[in-house]
């Protein structure tokens, strides 16, 4: 893991703010929260590059104040040449809501009363908005936003990058403060890099991306030109000769839709296997996560995919210890572990990521709490993966044979679903699809007898 700080230019912050000890201390927190994106406070509104009027209702008049306020400061937005962004928090937001822009355009945000951990997300998009890009103090941890990059062929398996970048702002989330905003890959770019890997040998692709299920593009004009999904990407790459197994990796159950799941079902291309992170089993912790969908929608999502795809693996990401995860929640958790049962889950304890808004969250959930949440979710996780692996024992699988194995005579390779594989076979079933008896299974790989080289339809 390697982490890096990057120093930019400091922006100028400017905050009035108006009224009672609640606002002044909002007022605070918004400080605090934009400082990650380079934001130091000013004294004055001039030359300051965001601007945030923090109001208060209480008072009569009060709002006309405001609007008499906004009209001074947007002189002086105009005198940047448009550079500043401007703000309306508080009270009045909460009050005039979408007026206050209709009134006064000059205004870019309105955020209510205690939202100041919105203001980073806010902030994000609204520059991206203007076609800037944030240049932040978030320090890039490797194993939370790294994207791999697309490989040489270097044997029969190759990543292929097909989207970037996160609109998502999970509370607990760098992400998209560092990668940017949502980017799909063209199409044809697509289909090029996926039949050179083909003519390199390869013959199972798995995309990626961030969000990768919230890929999209013009279909190629011969395909009619519409707007294609992850779904129908992906029965075309499947139709490209060479190319018999498709992985995409990493979806967001918000971006799951009804043909990608159907692809499942009518694309023998498509590998069972479903990594799809929920971070928690409670609705209350997915909404302070702003995750944007229940543990009910996920669980449907979740049954489809077996509908449409018996044989399916699934995979997800937990985190646990968030702020305010009661034991409630936490068990919420664990049942839904149970309910879905998971083939295999990465489980993360909840680590503060400054400036993230999760990070200023009340509720802060005690180490020794938050390490024991993890052993009992992964002694669940780990038995669920050991049962699946299990399950395979006794059954003829078909592996795509990826190397040679540790001790002389043996072989390895990748079951459908994505589970390792060991057996002895000759050295030239390499980037075969192998029949393969599985006789053995323990938490992180199968055994088996090599049958013979299996038929690809
Ligand atoms: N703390 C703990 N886990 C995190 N993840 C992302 N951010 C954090 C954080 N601040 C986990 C999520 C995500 C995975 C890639 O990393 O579970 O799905
Ligand atoms: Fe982070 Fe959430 Fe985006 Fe995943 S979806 S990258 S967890 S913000």
């Amino acid at each position: 893991m390697t982490s890096e700080t990057s120093k930019p230019e400091p922006k100028r912050l400017f905050i009035k703010t108006y009224g009672c000890q609640m606002n002044v201390y909002d007022s605070e927190r918004m400080r605090d929260v934009l400082r990650p994106l380079g934001y130091q406070p000013v004294d004055t509104a001039d030359n300051a590059d965001l601007v945030v009027l923090n109001t208060c209702h209480i008072r009569e008049k009060a709002t006309e104040k405001v609007y008499s306020e906004l009209g001074q400061i947007k002189k002086m937005k105009q005198a940047s040449g448009g550079k500043m962004t401007i703000a309306v928090a508080g009270c009045v937001a909460q009050a005039e809501g979408a007026e206050i822009m209709r009134r006064q355009p000059a205004v870019d945000l309105v955020l209510g009363p205690q939202a100041y951990h919105k203001l980073p997300e806010m902030v994000a998009r609204a520059s991206r908005a203007a076609g800037e890009r944030l240049e932040t103090e978030f320090e890039t941890l490797e194993k939370f936003d790294a994207l791999p990059k697309t490989r040489e062929a270097d044997g029969p398996t190759a990543f292929l990058s097909v989207q970037e970048g996160c609109d998502k702002f999970c509370t607990f989330c760098v992400v998209p403060y560092t990668r940017g905003a949502e980017l799909s890959r063209p199409v044809d770019d697509i289909v090029m890099e996926a039949r050179n890997l083909a003519a390199q040998g390869v013959r199972e692709v798995t995309l990626l991306g961030q969000n990768v299920n919230a890929w999209h593009g013009a279909a190629p004009k011969l395909e009619g030109g519409s707007e294609w999904g992850l779904s129908q990407l992906s029965r075309h790459i499947a139709k490209i000769g060479g190319i018999d197994r498709i992985r995409y990796s990493t979806s967001h159950p918000r971006d799951m839709d009804a043909d990608l799941i159907a692809a499942h079902g009518d694309t023998p291309e498509m590998m069972p296997f479903m990594h799809l992170p929920v971070q928690s089993g409670s609705d209350r912790i997915l909404k302070a996560m702003n995750r944007g969908h229940t543990a009910e929608h996920y669980l449907d999502i979740m049954r489809q995919l077996k509908e449409a795809q018996p044989d399916i693996a699934l995979a997800s990401d937990f985190i646990v210890g968030f702020p305010g995860e009661s034991d409630q929640d936490f068990e919420d958790t664990m049942n839904l572990v149970r309910e879905v049962g998971y083939a295999i889950a990465y489980s993360f304890k909840y680590s503060p990521r400054p400036g993230t808004p999760a990070a200023d969250m009340f509720g802060h959930v005690p180490d020794e709490v938050a390490t024991e949440r993890l052993h009992r979710l992964q002694a669940l996780l780990w038995e669920q993966q050991r049962a699946f692996n299990a399950s395979k024992v006794g059954q003829t699988i078909k592996v795509l044979v990826t190397g040679k194995g540790r001790e002389a005579g043996q072989m390895h390779g990748r079951s459908p679903w994505q589970q390792a594989v060991h057996f002895d076979a000759p050295e030239h079933v390499m980037g075969d699809i192998v029949d393969v008896k599985v006789v053995g299974a323990t938490q992180n790989a199968l055994a088996g007898e090599f049958a013979a080289v299996a038929e690809v339809a």
